[in-house]
């Protein structure tokens, strides 16, 4: 691995910005510069300090006037739902029965997981996503294909095999002691394997039985260190439904808790609809709610308030995320653009500091990852995403009259796609010149 610099505007998060004026925020270096060596971040700085730093004959690569971030993270998305996409369902319910299931059937063939996979990782690096989390299929082969994939691309990715033993087609049930076994076949098999990391996934409480959901528990108790990601408080219908599964629990929150699945590294998909009590045990566990802006406003699920969760008494984490193929775009961009709309809608301000810190750092953090990814530390892994605020005709026309750091950043985020990602690097790799 060749040691290379990086020149051009580096942009990273110091911690969650409180305003649009909160400069201490973040690190902004207009002639910024980063030395890559050996997957990490060697030196980061001004482009005067790391070149003075740089051995010898080191590669330069010159990337102003473009802004160099850390790599995008997506922390909810669905590896088998790439044909999903632009599925036309009323709600969730019968997007799921009528396309998603069936499609997700395919997945048990490992050569179809493989090629799919191979185009997961394409779409992801061609938006500027460098760590990703990823509900795989029921079937074990799609989870070896997703990660066989991610180790090729010296990605770190986190993803799992789905649980379900009930309410879905039969070739997309297991039963709990398989969803047992094969997790824990997963986990043997890839976990801490390259930049692997294994999530313990029950689908959501619809399509586990009360027995499936005690062996995600066991799961959960015995890998203590593990991520588990789930669904919750998506859609109306949904919600009534799993209550009515799980009379016990006082609502569908509690149905989690009960079997030990709340906690510092549950990252939960949507929480549209919680009431102040399933907040408060969020909160109080330190369980993240997962943000899935283009997915809500497709399937008309609702508007997630994020603003109100994050300044409550007892603020709940927050992640942000594509979840393809509810979602519409595997662009973080164009996610935060849906965010920032969602909030509009409710009177909130999202303002883009807060958007690009979400993206970044935000989301390392809703992961537990934040000291290796999502910053431009020195010592961390070297996922950088350059970005170009003019990639377009249009862009170009309006980045003429932008001023400001802040205003260039919106722009980017209300404009930008796949179209403004320069290059992707992962672990100091060019990525995208590469596809
Ligand atoms: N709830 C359970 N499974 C899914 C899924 O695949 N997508 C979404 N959006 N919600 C779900
Ligand atoms: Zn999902």
């Amino acid at each position: 691995m060749t040691v290379k610099l990086l020149r051009g505007r580096l942009l990273s998060f110091k911690r969650a910005p409180q305003s649009l004026t909160d400069t201490d925020s973040y690190l902004y270096k207009t002639d910024g510069a980063l030395l890559l060596d050996g997957g990490k971040i060697a030196a980061s700085g001004s482009y005067a300090d790391v070149k003075a730093s740089a051995p010898e004959g080191t590669e330069e690569i010159d990337h102003r006037p473009h802004l160099i971030m850390p790599g995008f993270i997506d922390t909810h998305l669905h590896f088998p739902q790439m044909q999903v996409i632009a599925s036309y369902a009323a709600n969730l319910l019968e997007w799921l029965n009528t396309y998603t299931f069936p499609e997700e059937c395919r997945f048990v063939e490992s050569a179809h997981a493989q090629k799919i996979a191979t185009h997961f990782y394409d779409e992801l690096i061609r938006h500027g996503t460098t760590t990703a989390v990823a509900y795989c299929s029921v079937h074990k082969t799609s989870a070896d294909a997703y990660f066989a994939e991610a180790m090729k691309r010296g990605m770190c990715m986190v993803g799992g095999k789905v649980m379900m033993d009930r309410n879905a087609p039969q070739g997309l049930l297991d039963t709990p002691e398989m969803g047992y076994d094969e997790t824990r076949a997963v986990i043997a098999e890839w976990h801490g394997k390259g930049r692997n990391h294994v999530a313990i996934t029950p689908r959501f409480a619809i399509t586990s039985t009360p027995a499936q959901m005690e062996a995600a528990a066991t799961l959960a108790r015995e890998f203590p260190d593990l991520h588990i990601q789930t669904h919750l408080s998506e859609n109306h219908d949904e919600i009534r439904y799993t209550c009515e599964l799980y009379p016990e629990a006082v609502d569908y929150t509690d149905i989690y808790a009960r079997y030990g699945l709340l906690g510092k590294k549950t990252l939960f998909g949507h929480c549209i609809h919680l009431s102040d009590r399933e907040a408060d045990a969020m909160s109080e566990a330190g369980s993240i709610a997962v943000h899935c802006p283009t997915s809500n406003l497709f399937l008309g699920s609702g508007l997630f308030p994020l603003k109100a969760l994050s300044r409550r008494e007892k603020p709940v984490r927050i992640g942000v995320a594509t979840d393809i193929g509810g979602g519409s775009s595997y662009s973080m961009l164009r996610t935060m653009d849906e965010a920032y709309k969602i909030q509009q809608l409710l009177g909130e301000r999202l303002n883009p500091l807060d958007s690009y810190y979400h993206m970044t750092l935000g989301n390392a953090e809703a992961l537990s990852l934040a000291d290796s990814i999502g910053t431009l530390e020195t010592g961390t892994d070297a996922d950088i995403v350059v970005l170009n605020a003019a990639a377009t005709p249009a862009m170009a026309l309006k980045m003429d009259v932008v001023k400001t750091l802040a205003e260039e950043l919106f722009l980017l985020q209300t404009m930008g796609d796949d179209r403004s990602i320069v290059e992707t690097y992962v672990a100091g790799n060019a990525m995208k010149a590469a596809l």
